[in-house]
């Protein structure tokens, strides 16, 4: 089994980042059975296809890599790196470009999404971003990939693009690509914004309420939580009494995915209850899982050289087990190479 995800470094590491992908990389990380590899990476070459500023991608990609130590991501177990210090994933995008097709990504929902109505001002890497995600996963011969729901589709995009490469050009018995499978755990799919349940949590929200961030303090989490938007009606005792209530829905659901039980359990106990009760249970049970990992991470991102040496060792392993896979692909194109 080999499990590979990945995050962009763009701002600070959310509750949908969080309990949708990082904490189901940490479990896969503690459960890992002999003989398989968990790789995470920081996907920053894809943090390029929207405007940035250099300075905040650096500091945003350092700080990312302190989180994701922070909630768990344990570099001696797991090989953790940045895509900028392996060469190897522009490569193979390059030589997956010839496999994608202009019609696979034009169904891609993100780019219409982030590119809104401005699809002309687009940057190309926009467009071409999911054929840079499947290299991510085929360069390293994934089997399982942790994702939230939102990443779907750009995973199916990477079956297809593996599927066509080896038909046209691998022999049927020796392949050069594994097909990739989405691993998308079910209670955490998706975290909704507070500020509004029909929207995803997500760091461009411009709206700093409509997320709870992992470096927010005590303070902070529950004053969030206060002011999430929520409707006058108590909690229904049955789930069905949350349908056409987003916002109740979505914070019954992170109860029930930090106390790891079912959202009907947590309406059981919380039935006929107003959000005057609710809301501040559920800032505790953030506080109480959130504050260990924000003050690890207050520790970590002052220590430069320690990120950067966690960065340079992972991206050393991440290179030895991507050159074969690069090499093949060479190889099946008929591209000549030194011998
Ligand atoms: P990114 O950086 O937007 O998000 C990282 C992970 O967090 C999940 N996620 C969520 N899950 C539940 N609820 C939410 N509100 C929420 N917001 C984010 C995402 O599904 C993702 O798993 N393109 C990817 C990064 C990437 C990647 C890859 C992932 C690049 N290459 C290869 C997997 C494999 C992205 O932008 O994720």
């Amino acid at each position: 089994m080999r499990i590979v995800s990945g995050i962009q470094p763009t701002g600070n590491l959310h509750l949908g980042n969080y309990l949708g992908a990082i904490r189901n990389w940490v479990r896969m990380q503690d459960d890992l059975e002999p003989g398989s590899e968990c790789l995470f990476f920081l996907a920053d070459l894809h943090a390029i296809s929207m405007p940035h500023s250099p300075a905040e991608l650096r500091r945003a990609t350092l700080e990312m890599v302190a989180a994701l130590v922070a909630c768990g991501i344990d570099p001696n177990r797991s090989v953790l790196f940045n895509q900028a210090q392996v060469p190897a994933h522009a490569e193979l995008q390059w030589l997956l470009n010839g496999t994608a097709r202009m019609g696979w990504l034009n169904r891609m929902t993100q780019f219409k999404d982030k590119s809104g109505k401005n699809r002309e001002g687009a940057s190309v890497a926009l467009f071409t971003y999911p054929v840079l995600q499947a290299a991510d996963v085929l360069l390293y011969q994934a089997t399982h990939v942790p994702v939230g729901e939102d990443q779907k589709q750009h995973l199916e995009l990477a079956r297809d693009i593996a599927q066509k490469f080896n038909n046209d050009f691998c022999s049927e018995d020796a392949p050069v690509f594994t097909l990739p499978e989405a691993f998308i755990p079910p209670a955490a799919a998706r975290i909704m914004s507070l500020r509004d349940g029909t929207k995803k949590m997500s760091k461009s929200d411009p709206s700093e309420m409509s997320r709870i961030e992992l470096a927010d303090d005590a303070d902070t989490i529950m004053k969030k939580i206060k002011k999430a938007k929520t409707d006058p009606e108590p909690l229904p005792s049955e789930m069905a009494g949350l349908e056409g209530r987003p916002e109740a829905l979505n914070l019954v659901s992170i109860y029930a995915v930090l106390t790891d039980e079912k959202p009907e359990a947590v309406l059981a106990r919380f039935a006929g209850q107003g959000f005057g009760v609710f809301k501040p249970a559920l800032g505790e049970v953030l506080v109480e899982t959130l504050s260990p990992i924000s003050q690890r991470f207050r520790e970590l991102v002052e220590d430069r050289e320690a990120l950067d040496a966690i960065l340079a060792k992972g991206a050393l392993r991440a290179r030895e087990i991507g050159i074969p896979t690069l090499d093949a692909t060479y190889n099946a194109l008929g591209l000549v190479r030194a011998r």
